[in-house]
C-alpha cells in the first residue's frame, strides 16, 4: 500500500514505512480550506490546514511524498492515520507520479477533506487566511509552524510554484515581522 501525503504527512509521517518517493498527484490543487480544532487550532479558534481540491484538470498537480507501507503494517498505519486525520478527512484512491522518471506511476491512498465535513472552512480572502494561520495554535503546535514546514518541504522536492502555499508563507512571515516591530516600538 502507498500513502500520498501533501500536508503534515510530507514532513512528519510518524508511521513506519519501507520506501518514500517524492512526486505528485494530478487533477487537484492544494488549499488551506480545512479548519483544524484538534491539531493546529482550538475549538472556537480553529487553525487552517491543507486539503486537496479536485479540479478535474490533469494539468493541476499537487506535489508531496508517497510512502510504501508493508503488508504487515498496513492495518496499524491505516488506523494511526484514520485517527490523526479524523477531523473531516476521508481516504480516497488516486494515481501517484514519482519525480524519478525511472519509477512508474502507482496507485496510492490519500486523505482529503470533503466539502460537507463539519470542519470545512472553504475559501476566504488570502489575507484573512494568513491572519488566521498567524494567530492559531493547537495541541500539535502552532499553525504557522505547520505552514512554514510544509512550504520548506515542498520547495525541497519540486521547483514548481505552488502559489497559494508560497503566498501564505510570505504573508504570515510579513504579519509576524510587523507584530515584532510593533512590540519593539511600544
Ligand atoms: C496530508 O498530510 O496528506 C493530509 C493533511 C495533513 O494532515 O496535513
Amino acid at each position: 500500500m502507498w500513502i500520498f501525503g501533501y500536508g503534515s504527512i510530507v514532513w512528519k509521517p510518524d508511521f513506519r514505512y519501507i520506501n518514500r518517493m517524492e512526486g505528485h498527484v494530478k487533477g487537484f490543487i492544494r488549499r488551506f480550506w480545512q479548519l483544524s480544532e484538534d491539531h493546529r487550532g482550538l475549538p472556537g479558534k480553529p487553525g487552517r490546514v491543507v486539503t486537496l481540491i479536485s479540479t478535474g484538470n490533469p494539468l493541476d498537480c499537487v506535489y508531496g511524498a508517497a510512502y510504501e507501507i508493508s503488508n504487515e503494517d498496513e492495518a496499524s498505519v491505516r488506523h494511526v492515520l484514520d485517527v490523526r486525520e479524523k477531523d473531516g478527512y476521508t481516504i480516497i484512491e488516486t494515481s501517484f507520479y514519482p519525480n524519478d522518471n525511472d519509477q512508474k506511476e502507482r496507485n496510492c491512498y490519500t486523505y482529503m477533506a470533503q466539502q460537507d465535513n463539519p470542519f470545512w472552512g472553504g475559501d476566504a480572502p488570502i489575507d484573512q487566511i494568513a491572519k488566521q494561520i498567524a494567530e492559531a495554535h493547537g495541541p500539535s503546535g502552532s499553525n504557522r509552524e505547520y505552514l512554514f514546514k510544509l512550504a520548506d518541504a515542498i520547495r525541497l522536492l519540486t521547483s514548481v510554484n505552488d502559489e497559494h502555499l508560497f503566498t501564505l508563507d510570505q504573508l504570515v512571515k510579513e504579519i509576524l515581522t510587523k507584530d515584532e516591530q510593533n512590540i519593539i516600538s511600544i
